[in-house]
């Protein structure tokens, strides 16, 4: 099977859970990427049964509009059953990096919000530990040099993602040769540093529910 094709499996095996776990009239949150794209792209022929969506980005959002899904502010909503994305990286503990696309603030932002956090992710995202794919660090622009500092004393390689502002009008490092033995401990260390306004570490909120796509059929965590 093809990278897409595994993408394509667990989105629909989003669907199943969606339509199990989650009342009609509720609303869902929806995440940025490829594979979230392939859950809209899903969700769109079950639009009538949900109230809406609450997106983690501008293309999610315009994604959702262009099916006919109602997208509405997070602002509105004081109550969100599930919020499916995808992520870049998945460790045992369910712990993710995220942000591959960009959207690491406002995913964190909904998946905060959400009861559930339904991972959807092929089996090349999963890792011992980790740390390979940089970790996004979104980061005020006037602050992106010291924030680079401050990121280099942690061990880590900051390389400004060129020619990328984010939805909320800021830049990303991406931190390159990060071992991320300690997660939480990393999250919260680096969202101490002035200027920071998240990073793409997902430990103190991980995945309640990981669904992985592999060759062998999509397996669910916890299992
Ligand atoms: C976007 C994200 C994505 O979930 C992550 O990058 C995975 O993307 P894809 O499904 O395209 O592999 O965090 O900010």
């Amino acid at each position: 099977m093809t990278q897409d094709e595994l993408k394509a499996a667990v989105a629909q095996a989003a669907i199943e859970y969606v339509l199990a776990e989650v009342p009609q009239g509720a609303l869902i949150g929806v995440g940025t990427g490829s594979t979230a794209n392939y859950f809209i792209d899903a969700l769109a022929a079950h639009k009538d049964r949900y109230r809406g969506a609450v997106a983690s980005s501008e293309a999610t959002r315009q994604r959702l509009e262009q099916h006919g899904i109602a997208v509405f502010d997070l602002n509105e909503v004081s109550e969100l059953p599930v919020y499916v994305d995808g992520a870049d990286e998945i460790d045992a503990g369910l712990h993710m990096i995220k942000g591959g696309g960009g959207a690491l603030t406002r995913e964190k932002i909904v998946a905060a919000v959400a009861r559930t956090f339904v991972c959807i992710a092929d089996a090349s995202k999963q890792v011992e530990v980790m740390g390979r794919f940089p970790l996004p660090v979104e980061v005020i622009p006037m602050a992106r040099e010291y924030v680079a500092r401050e990121l280099s004393q942690l061990g880590g390689k900051p390389v400004l993602r060129a020619g990328f502002i984010t939805d909320n009008g800021n830049q990303i490092l991406d931190v390159h040769g990060l071992q991320i033995t300690a997660p939480k401990a990393l999250e919260e260390r680096i969202n101490q540093i002035v200027g920071v306004v998240t990073n793409g570490l997902f430990a103190l909120r991980p995945a309640d529910v990981l669904l992985l796509g592999t060759p062998q059929g999509v397996q669910r965590f916890p299992g």
